[in-house]
């Protein structure tokens, strides 16, 4: 059928979908985040992105970064663990070291930078096996993996803002604005991924074509770094939900409820920090749990 099955993802969805943390449970239980991301002029990105992810309930999480800015990344973030990659130039040289890595799931993109090494390496880790998330940098060589994102098995999710969803589909970002349901459709359909198109009223598209818009949020998300704590927020509850399209609708929801949160509890739509949108997860969750 041709019918647009087209939903808003409320709260009452979160609510029914959550999953409980069980009380016989361990850290193994939620799940082994590889956060991979990072560059010498961007090295926030990913402990952004890490702190999300724990925030949100990822059971263990180790950054993968650069070597150049190990020691920055590793001191900065004492719950999470970090892994040196080989570097050039300040970012990615291309090749991973899997030495002892167990993965449940990988998130890649934040703060990489678009570089030949990061190419190679995007273009390694979409072979792995694994619930696999693509944001920022990484979605800058989409045309180099994209066939190999439409022969994956394991989950994919890509977390595009509007240019880059322009560049994926090669078109302006004024006909991504004007056919925001469209062209996500077309997109999860054809390479059978799920498509989070950002902005004011992020819509999350499954691979069967069905359509889900978020309705929180407001512009004091209008600011570098929230991007990447909404990548750490998928990545946590894609470890942790039984199904991908309520994983990624609620990392929708609840990376926008709480930028709602902290506007209506003391801040202004001018000064929250994508740091402080992390901060204000607790809160949320807590409404939630
Ligand atoms: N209303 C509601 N939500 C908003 C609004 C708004 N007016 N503006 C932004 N947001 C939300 C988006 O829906 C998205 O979840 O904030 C987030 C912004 O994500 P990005 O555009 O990816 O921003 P950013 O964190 O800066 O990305 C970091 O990745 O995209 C690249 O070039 C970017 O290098 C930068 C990095
Ligand atoms: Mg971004």
């Amino acid at each position: 059928t041709n019918a647009a099955r087209r939903f808003v993802w409320e709260r009452s969805d979160v609510m029914r979908t959550m999953p409980k943390r069980r009380r016989s449970s361990h850290k193994g239980t939620y799940g082994k985040l590889l956060v991979v991301g990072g560059s010498k002029a961007m090295a926030g990105a990913v402990t952004l992105a890490a702190k999300a992810a724990l925030r949100s309930g990822a059971g263990l999480v180790t950054m993968a970064v650069p070597e150049t800015v190990y020691e920055a990344v590793a001191n900065r973030m004492p719950e999470a663990m970090c892994r040196p990659w080989p570097a050039e130039g300040g970012a990615f040289a291309g090749a991973a070291d899997w030495n002892g890595l167990d993965v449940d799931a990988l998130a890649v993109g934040p703060g990489m930078g678009r570089t030949e090494g990061v190419r190679r390496l995007v273009g390694e880790l979409v072979r792995k096996p694994v619930p696999l998330i693509l944001d920022a940098d990484a979605l800058f060589f989409w045309d180099d993996y994209a066939e190999q994102v439409r022969r994956r098995s394991a989950p994919t999710v890509i977390t595009p803002h509007p240019g880059e969803m322009a560049r994926i589909v090669r078109r302006s970002i004024r006909e991504v604005e004007h056919d925001r349901f469209g062209l996500s459709k077309r997109l999860a359909m054809e390479y059978g991924v799920y498509v989070v198109l950002k902005g004011p009223y992020t819509i999350v598209t499954a691979p069967d074509g069905s359509q889900y818009v978020n309705t929180t949020g407001n512009p004091a998300l209008a600011k570098g770094g929230s991007g990447d704590v909404l990548t750490g927020i998928v990545a946590a509850f894609l470890l942790q939900h039984e199904a991908v399209q309520p994983a990624v609708s609620n990392a929708a929801f609840v990376h926008g409820k709480a930028a709602d949160w902290l506007v209506q509890h003391g801040h202004s739509p001018w000064d929250v920090l994508a740091s402080d949108v992390v901060e204000a997860l607790p809160a949320v969750l807590a409404s939630l749990a």
